[in-house]
């Protein structure tokens, strides 16, 4: 399973993303605010499962920047020609 976690820096957010890296499995997108050590170290420890971007969600440029890069991101297994049901929620 692909995720996407917001406001992954720190809280329930930060613990998500180890969750999601304990049970394996797909790639998370993690996105943070600022830079975040304690994510930057579950990313070390995860390797290519986890990517890092940056979101403000009050700026609707770095809004439409992260929704490109999670494109950009998020691998997306696709039957019959046609999109998986996360990449028609990711092109919606
Ligand atoms: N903790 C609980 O027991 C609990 C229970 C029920 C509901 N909730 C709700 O669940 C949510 C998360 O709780 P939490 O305890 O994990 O909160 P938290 O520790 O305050 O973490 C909030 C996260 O959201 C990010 N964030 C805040 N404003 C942002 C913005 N404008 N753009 C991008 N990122 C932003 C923060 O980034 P920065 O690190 O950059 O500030 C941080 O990573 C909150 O809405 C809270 O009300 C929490």
């Amino acid at each position: 399973m692909n995720a996407l976690v917001q406001g992954a820096g720190r809280g329930i957010g930060l613990a998500l993303v180890a969750e999601l890296v304990a049970r394996g499995g797909g790639q998370v997108v993690a996105t943070q605010r600022g830079e975040s050590p304690a994510l930057a170290t579950l990313r070390d420890q995860a390797g290519d499962s986890v990517k890092l971007i940056q979101l403000e969600l009050t700026c609707e440029a770095s809004i439409a920047q992260a929704a490109s890069r999670v494109r950009e991101h998020v691998s997306c297994s696709r039957r019959s020609g046609q999109p998986s049901s996360c990449c028609r929620s990711l092109t919606a």
